[in-house]
Formats: structure tokens, sequence, C-alpha cells
């Protein structure tokens, strides 16, 4: 049975946006794939709902083969710490250093100081940097930052890594360091799901890639590159027109 099921999964925001149109898709255990598409056509909102950010409208999403609907809500922050979660408006707290900011998280989890640096130390080595524990946000170069920030996703020992977008304020060079590290986690065993729209990154990969346009999933393929599917004006005309000839039709 697959890790993630997505089983015909629309998501409407009130009043009436309608931002993912039946959505169905699997990930087995240790996959790695992108989800791409322009701004706006819903990749943020499919990582929110995997982890239970925001709820699905219609449709079943399973992890673990747990219909994730019938969570409790005090059973959700415990499910949570199946997944890391980098997001792209996520930062540091500029108050405190890097070890800081993850002695945070570690002890909002109620794990003790000596568990919690052990931890720490792990996570930032993952990363490289482990030297640089003791810098303020500030001292540290924007990639820097970013991978404290992807340290700090791996914290809670996650089996499902999501990263939206999260090369979205780096150069080339630290966006390619930032996937390599991805990279070395997928490899590690953490199934990584990584929302993006540079192209050369998501031709580089060679992933499985899961493509969107205006709130439909058009293409999911193997071994991928940035599909052109993506970026093409009539497709996303021709989803437009499909949608609004539906809508017509059930009036
Ligand atoms: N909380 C929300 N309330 C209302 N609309 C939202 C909310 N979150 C996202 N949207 C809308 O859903 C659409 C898809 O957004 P998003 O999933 O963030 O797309 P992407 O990540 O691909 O840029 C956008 O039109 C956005 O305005
Ligand atoms: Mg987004």
């Amino acid at each position: 049975m697959s890790q993630i099921v997505f089983e015909h999964v629309t998501k409407i925001f009130d009043p009436d946006e309608l931002v993912l149109e039946d959505i169905s898709f699997r990930v087995e255990k240790g996959e790695f794939l992108f989800l791409i598409g322009k701004s706006g056509v819903g990749k943020s909102s499919i990582l929110k709902l995997l982890s239970r950010q925001e709820d699905a409208t219609e449709g079943k999403i399973y992890i673990d083969q747990q219909d994730i609907s019938q969570l409790k809500r005090k059973e959700i922050p415990y499910f949570r710490r199946k997944f890391g979660i980098m997001q792209a408006d996520m930062r540091c707290l500029r108050d405190r250093t890097a070890y800081d900011n993850l002695l945070l998280v570690m002890r909002s989890c109620g794990y003790s100081r000596s568990r919690s640096r052990q931890r720490i130390m792990e996570v930032l080595g993952r990363v490289g940097m482990a030297h640089k524990a003791g810098r303020y946000p500030q001292e540290l170069s924007v990639g820097e930052e970013a991978r404290v920030l992807l340290a700090r996703a791996l914290l809670t020992d996650p089996q499902i890594l999501l990263a939206d977008e999260p090369t979205a304020n780096l150069d080339p060079d630290m966006s390619w360091d930032m996937m390599n590290l991805l990279n070395d986690i997928n490899r590690q065993g953490i199934t990584v799901l990584v929302s993006s729209h540079s192209v050369e990154l998501v031709n580089i990969m060679h992933k499985r890639v899961l493509t969107l346009v205006e709130g439909m999933l058009v293409s999911d393929e193997k071994n991928a590159g940035y599909s052109a599917k993506a970026l093409d004006i009539f497709e996303e005309r021709r989803v437009r027109q499909l949608r609004e000839g539906r809508i017509l039709k059930n009036r």
C-alpha cells in the first residue's frame, strides 16, 4: 500500500474558489517527486492538505493507509511529526542562534536538553552546518539559513519531507546545493516532495514530476524534465474551457 494516496481530491476555498480539482496520485515510501506549475496553480495547497494544515473539500487523502480526515484535533500535532516541513515563508527567528532556533522546536516537542543537543548537532551535521550552530541568522548567508531550515524540518525524524519552493530565494549555486541535500536526504529513505518552478533544476534532477495547470493534474511522469505543458498557454486555456464547460453543464 502506498505511503501517500490522493483520491479525487478537490479543494474549494471560501467563498467559491476552486483551487484543486479531482486530484489523484500515489506516492511510494522513499520516492522523490516534484510538483510543478505556475504560481497559483495549487502546489502549496497540495502540500498543506497532506499535513492537515488545510482540509480537503471532497475526496480522500491517506497517509500510511490512514484516512487523515478522520484524525481528531488532538491527534494532529503527533500526526504532523511524520512530516518535515519547509515553507517558502518560514524563516529562522532573528533573536537567537541557529542552535537555539532548533532547540525551541525540540523543547516544544518535549525533549530534554541533552537529547535535544544530540539531535540538533546530528541534523546540523547532515546539512553541513554544525560548525555554524552558534551563529545568528543575520550572520548566515541566505543559503546557509535555508540549510538551517532544512535541519529544523528534519528534527523530528520525519518519514516525509515537504519542501515548498525550497530554492525560491536562492541563487543558482545555492539552489543546486539545496537540491543535492534533498537528494541525499531522500537516499537515506525519506520520501521527498518538492514544489518548484525552476525549470533548470527540475530538468537536471530527472525525478518523477507531477504537473499542475489551473488546479488540475495534467501529467505524472517518471524521470521527467520540466514539462512544457506547465508553461503552455494553450494547455491553460484548454483546462479552463474544460472546467467552464463542466460548470455550465452542472448548473
Ligand atoms: N487560505 C486561502 N484562502 C483562499 N484562497 C487561497 C488560500 N490559500 C491559497 N488560496 C488560493 O489558491 C490558489 C492556489 O494557491 P497555492 O496553492 O498557494 O498555489 P501555488 O503554490 O501553486 O502558487 C491561489 O489562487 C490562491 O489565491
Ligand atoms: Mg506556493
